[in-house]
């Protein structure tokens, strides 16, 4: 099935993704958001993490695409869940070692770094994303966020008239928007958010509309 499946992939949204290495101490993989514009890879890496030190000496990673939220636990938490042994790589090429759980992946080749305050920002070239499995686009906060938002509106919309008491969920909502708004930069999301915030006004009656793109 290699190739013959598709991958969706937007400029400029921030997606969620697992970066993996080969190091002189074995295999290695954490969680990582990344952006896409064009053929660079963005990846902004936290000062004083091993994930920075590793990616700032060895230049060929691999960016691993997939949505089972297990995986995020085990490698987010190595330590307490021994995650690295609970997953299998696959060494696709030299010093690529693909996730076998990954739904799609990405060779990425360093090319530059720019330091910043707290983190530095990486940037790869990447040719191409090689998918393995069922079509998928890549875990990003913007489609969970939206249902999120959905889940609220309709509830809001039940209790709109009975007197609940709605702020909390209010105050949630404009926290959802404002994180999509913040992060989810491309027409397809930026359309679904303007047309989840309509609805918010018209079911809070709240109009300002601060959020709206
Ligand atoms: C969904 C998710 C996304 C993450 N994205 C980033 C990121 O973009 N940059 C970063 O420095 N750390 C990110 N992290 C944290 C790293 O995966 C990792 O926990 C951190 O680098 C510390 O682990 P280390 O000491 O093994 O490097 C993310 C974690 C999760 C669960």
């Amino acid at each position: 099935m290699v190739g013959l499946l598709l991958i969706i992939v937007r400029d400029n949204v921030l997606y969620e993704g697992i970066i993996s290495l080969k190091s002189e101490k074995g295999y290695y993989a954490t969680p990582i958001g990344f952006t896409i514009r064009g053929n660079n890879i963005y990846i902004k890496v936290y000062h004083g993490s091993l994930t920075h030190s590793y990616l700032s000496t060895i230049r060929k990673t691999v960016l691993n695409i997939t949505d089972n939220p297990y995986i995020y636990l085990y490698l987010a938490f190595k330590k307490e869940f021994n995650g690295l042994n609970k997953v299998s790589f696959i060494e696709v090429e030299d010093n690529a070692p693909v996730l076998e759980e990954a739904k799609a992946y990405a060779i990425l080749y360093l090319r530059d770094i720019i330091p910043c305050l707290n983190y530095d920002t990486f940037i790869y070239n990447y040719n191409t994303f090689v998918t393995r499995n069922p079509d998928i686009e890549p875990l990003s906060r913007c489609n969970w966020l939206a249902i999120e938002a959905l889940i609220y509106l309709t509830k809001l919309f039940k209790i709109r008239d009975s007197g609940v008491e709605v702020s909390n969920m209010k105050t949630y909502l404009n926290h959802v928007f404002r994180i999509m708004e913040r992060l989810c930069n491309d027409p397809y999301h930026k359309e679904l958010v303007n047309n989840l915030f309509k609805l918010y006004i018209s079911i809070s009656g709240n109009h300002n509309n601060n959020y709206l793109f």
